[in-house]
C-alpha cells in the first residue's frame, strides 16, 4: 500500500515517520506530510479539501494514518472555528478521499470523547459520548464524519499521550520539577498516560502484519494501568532523581483551567487485546524509556 501520513511532525507523527524509515522489510511505502515542509517532510494542509484529493489521487494512496489535530485542549475553548475545521471537516476531506478510492483511513481520536463516568470503570468503545470541552466535542465530529462518510476506517482513541518530541505534560513536569520548589498537581482526574512509540509501533504492527487486515472499526489504545496528573507528576520527579519539589495533591476546582477535563477517562482496552495479538506495555515501564530517551536527545 501507499500510506500518507499526515501531521508526521507531530509526537505520534514523528514516531510512526521513524518507524518506517527505520525497519528492515517494510511492506508498504509511507509518504509524510505535514502543514509546512520539513525534512523528508511534504507540506499537505489537511483542511485544503483540493489539495487532499489531487495529493491521494496523484500518489496512488491507498491508506492514510491521519496524525494531524489541533490538540490543545485549553486553547480549543475559544478557538472552536479551527479547531472543528481541522478535528471534524479536515477529517471529513481524509475519509472521502478514502472512500473515493476503496482506501483506509486510520485516524487517532481521544478519551476526551467521553465525560467520564460515575462507577470509574473502564470505558469501553460504544460508551455514550458526552465530551466536557471544545477539543473533545471536535474530535467527536470528527468521529462521526468519517462514519458519515462510509470509508473503511480504523478509528484508535488514545488519551494522555506524550512523547521526547513536543510539547507535552512529561516534558513540562520534567521542567517544571527541576525548577520549582513546590507544585500543586491534580489529584481527581484519572487516566492513563500513553508512550506515543508504543501507539505508534501499535498502529505500524497492524498495517504492516498481514494478519490483522479486514480489522476495522472502534478500538481503545493506552498503556497499561491508571494514574492521576498528580501520580503522574509524582513518577516523574522520582525517575528524574528532582527530589528537592514537593509536590502536592489539589483538587481540580483549585486549579484554574478555562476546560472541564473529564474526572476518570481510562479506556477499556479489551477489544483492542482480543482482536490484535499486540503487547501493551504498562505506563510506568513506558515512562522510564522515554525519560531515558529524552535525557540522550
Ligand atoms: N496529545 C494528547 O495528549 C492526545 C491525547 C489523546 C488523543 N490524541 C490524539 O492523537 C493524535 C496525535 O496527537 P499528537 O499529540 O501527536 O498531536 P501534535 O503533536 O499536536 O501533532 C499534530 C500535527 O499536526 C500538524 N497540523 C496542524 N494543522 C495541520 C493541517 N492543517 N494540516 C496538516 N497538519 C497539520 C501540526 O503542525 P503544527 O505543530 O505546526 O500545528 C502537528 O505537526 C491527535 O489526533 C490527537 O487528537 C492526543
Amino acid at each position: 500500500m501507499n500510506i500518507l501520513i499526515t501531521g508526521a511532525c507531530g509526537q505520534l507523527g514523528r514516531e510512526i515517520s521513524a518507524l518506517a524509515n527505520s525497519c528492515a522489510n517494510v511492506r508498504h511505502r509511507y509518504i509524510c506530510t505535514d502543514i509546512e515542509e520539513y525534512d523528508g517532510v511534504a507540506p499537505l494542509d489537511i483542511c485544503n479539501r483540493a489539495n487532499v484529493l489531487d495529493f491521494v489521487q496523484k500518489n496512488g494512496i491507498d491508506c492514510i494514518i491521519n496524525c494531524a489535530a489541533y490538540t490543545n485542549v485549553d486553547k480549543a475553548e475559544n478557538d472552536y472555528t479551527l479547531a472543528e475545521m481541522l478535528n471534524a471537516t479536515a477529517v471529513r476531506n481524509l475519509a472521502d478521499a478514502m472512500a473515493d478510492c476503496g482506501g483506509l483511513l486510520v485516524h487517532i481520536s481521544t478519551d476526551y470523547v467521553f465525560g467520564g463516568n460515575d462507577f470509574c470503570t473502564p470505558i469501553a468503545e460504544d460508551a455514550p459520548q458526552n465530551p466536557t470541552g471544545i477539543y473533545g466535542l471536535t474530535k467527536l465530529h470528527g468521529e462521526q464524519q468519517i462514519l458519515q462518510s462510509g470509508c473503511r476506517n480504523i478509528i484508535l482513541r488514545t488519551s494522555w499521550l506524550y512523547s521526547v518530541h513536543g510539547k507535552n505534560f512529561m516534558k513540562t513536569m520534567i521542567a517544571l520539577t527541576a525548577s520549582r520548589p513546590e507544585l500543586n498537581v491534580v489529584v481527581d482526574q484519572a487516566g492513563t498516560p500513553t508512550c506515543a512509540s508504543d501507539l505508534a509501533m501499535a498502529i505500524f504492527t497492524i498495517l504492516e502484519d498481514e494478519k490483522y487486515a479486514g480489522n476495522e472499526g472502534i478500538y481503545h489504545y493506552s498503556n497499561e494501568g491508571v494514574c492521576s496528573w498528580f501520580d503522574f507528576t509524582v513518577t516523574i520527579a522520582k525517575m528524574c532523581g528532582h527530589t528537592d519539589c514537593k509536590i502536592r495533591p489539589c483538587r481540580s476546582d483549585e486549579f484554574p483551567s478555562p476546560v472541564v477535563r473529564p474526572s476518570y477517562s481510562v479506556l477499556d482496552k479489551t477489544k483492542f487485546k482480543k482482536v490484535f495479538n499486540i503487547e501493551i506495555p504498562y505506563w510506568t515501564d513506558s515512562l522510564s524509556k522515554c525519560i531515558e530517551a529524552s535525557t540522550k536527545l
